[in-house]
């Protein structure tokens, strides 16, 4: 739990410090010689009265990613000094970067501590936190900017949950029923679609793919109405395939997001959905997830098969590990012909092209609409990740052209996470559409920050969550260090 009090009570307590003289003057000068204030450097000394931890803040406490880092390093500390309840002096960081910085702290503290679950499940540790150290002025709004912000984590735990989740303990019909329970409690509605709806209304690559395995594929429907006065309806569209062997074109063994994360896409949009139900944000949003396993069977696809789509556009399989594109072109043909949505975005872990050309910190977005991504931008600055457009011209729709079909669902051996995006195009029909590759950035075997942990990240919950809520709070994200062009 985190509260805010003005006056601190609590016997152990965080102080950040700036790496200033004038800052660090009020220190002891032998404690001087080993903590400098230098971004995240730490000290923690046990007085009577309680732990004290000491936390630099560098030069400057100014960006998301760096105040949520700060934050999640002051539980990490305390938690393995086995401390679950302490106060954090936050003051220096909202006089540095306002009290929207209550965000970040509270997600900071709150993902610090994660885990991946242990199997049999241990309980997780409670922390009680306390925030002092606010002006009375400030109260108020903190104390929302907290509530606000302990829903939104919430999604990104559920999402890192299931990530982490081994395939044989998520089929796809547990990830749906996982799903519904989490939303229970919220003013969304589900609706699923078995295979036998799926075979009915012709989704040949819902179908196609899901009938590799003995887990039979499903296509839940999550809508959250609650703006009747815009006529706007925001498709999230995420890839939920909870197992992905790649089918006859088999994967290498050892490729662990490839294989049991697949459908991280899936959960970024419950994630998010669940916290604008919980915030009663007023938009309307319809979320749309395509699962099922992909795997070899008697009857599943090979290369050179030919499917038709729910659009009736015909698809050439060129590569069966290419899946993720075939189920979302059937999902997103369904949003857009039966539930009449007016922008779509789709969010999949859908290429190894992405990690290799972004790594593990920036998602890939692919689109051909100037607004979409700017609305989109103006979401992920506010909500600290980071995202990259990648270009697309005729040349690279045309690398997916096929000579027995419509579209073939590979291009060249480049530009694949261009060409994964533009084949999802092809079934928006004509809508605003933006294209999300978390493939890289929804799983880190090594944490690349500190309120990360190895696993599952709960990637696009965040900025999907901001995308759809309309005051959304400043962009933050320049720092001096970094510019984004
Ligand atoms: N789910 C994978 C993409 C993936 C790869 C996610 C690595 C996370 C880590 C997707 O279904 C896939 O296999 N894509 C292929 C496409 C190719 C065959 C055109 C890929 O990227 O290799
Ligand atoms: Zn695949
Ligand atoms: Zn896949």
């Amino acid at each position: 739990m985190i509260r805010i009090k003005n006056n601190n009570t609590g016997n152990n307590r965080v102080a950040f410090y700036y790496e200033e003289d004038a800052d660090l003057g009020e220190l002891p000068k032998a404690l001087r010689q080993t903590f400098t204030g230098e971004f995240l450097q730490s000290f923690l000394f046990i007085r009577e009265e309680g732990a004290v931890l000491l936390l630099g803040l560098g030069r400057k406490a100014e960006d998301r990613i760096r105040i949520k880092e700060l934050a999640a390093k002051a539980v990490k500390e305390m938690k393995n000094h086995k401390i679950t309840g302490f106060s954090v002096n936050v003051s220096k960081i909202t006089a540095a970067a306002g009290i929207d910085s209550i965000r970040d702290i509270t997600e900071g503290l709150m993902l610090g501590p994660y885990e991946q679950k242990h199997f049999p499940e241990k309980a997780r540790e409670e922390y009680d936190i306390v925030l002092t150290g606010l002006k009375d002025s400030e109260i108020k709004s903190a104390e929302q900017l907290v509530k606000e912000t302990v829903s939104i984590v919430e999604g990104v735990i559920f999402a890192r949950d299931m990530v982490n989740l081994p395939g044989n303990k998520l089929r796809p019909g547990d990830f749906a029923a996982e799903i519904m329970k989490f939303l229970k409690d919220t003013e969304v509605s589900a609706e699923l679609l078995d295979f036998e709806a799926l075979k009915k209304s012709g989704m040949g690559g819902l179908v196609s793919v899901g009938e590799s395995s003995a887990f039979p594929p499903l296509l839940l429907i999550l809508r959250y109405l609650n703006d009747p006065d815009s006529r706007e309806i925001t498709a999230l569209v995420g890839k939920g395939v909870t197992c992905d062997t790649g089918g006859y074109c088999l994967k290498a063994a050892g490729s662990m997001l490839g294989i049991k994360g697949d459908m991280a896409g899936g959960a970024a949009v419950t994630g998010a959905i669940y916290a604008l139900a919980k915030n009663r944000r007023k938009t309307n949003v319809i979320g749309f997830l395509p699962i099922c396993e992909n795997r070899i069977s008697p009857g599943s696809l090979v290369p050179g098969d030919v499917i038709t789509s729910y659009s009736g556009k015909t698809i050439e399989i060129v590569n069966t590990d290419a899946e993720g594109r075939l189920i979302l072109a059937d999902t997103v043909a369904y949003a857009v012909h039966k539930e009449k949505v007016t922008r779509v975005l789709d969010i999949a872990t859908l290429t190894g092209a992405v990690v290799n050309m972004l790594g593990f910190s920036v998602a890939g977005a692919v689109t051909d609409s100037q607004e979409f991504f700017e609305d989109f931008r103006a979401a992920y600055r506010a909500s600290g990740e980071r995202y990259w457009r990648l270009p697309v011209f005729p040349e690279h729709e045309k690398m997916i052209q096929s000579k027995i079909a419509d579209i073939k669902n590979m291009g060249e051996k480049y530009c694949g996470t261009i060409t994964a995006g533009l084949f999802i195009k092809a079934f928006a029909g004509g809508l605003p559409w933006l294209h999300i590759d978390i493939a890289g950035t929804a799983w880190v075997d090594s944490p690349v920050f500190e309120y990360q942990s190895g696993g599952a990240t709960g990637a696009g919950v965040t900025s999907l969550y901001h995308l759809c809520s309309k005051d959304r709070p400043e962009d933050q994200i320049q720092s001096k260090d970094w510019k984004e062009n």
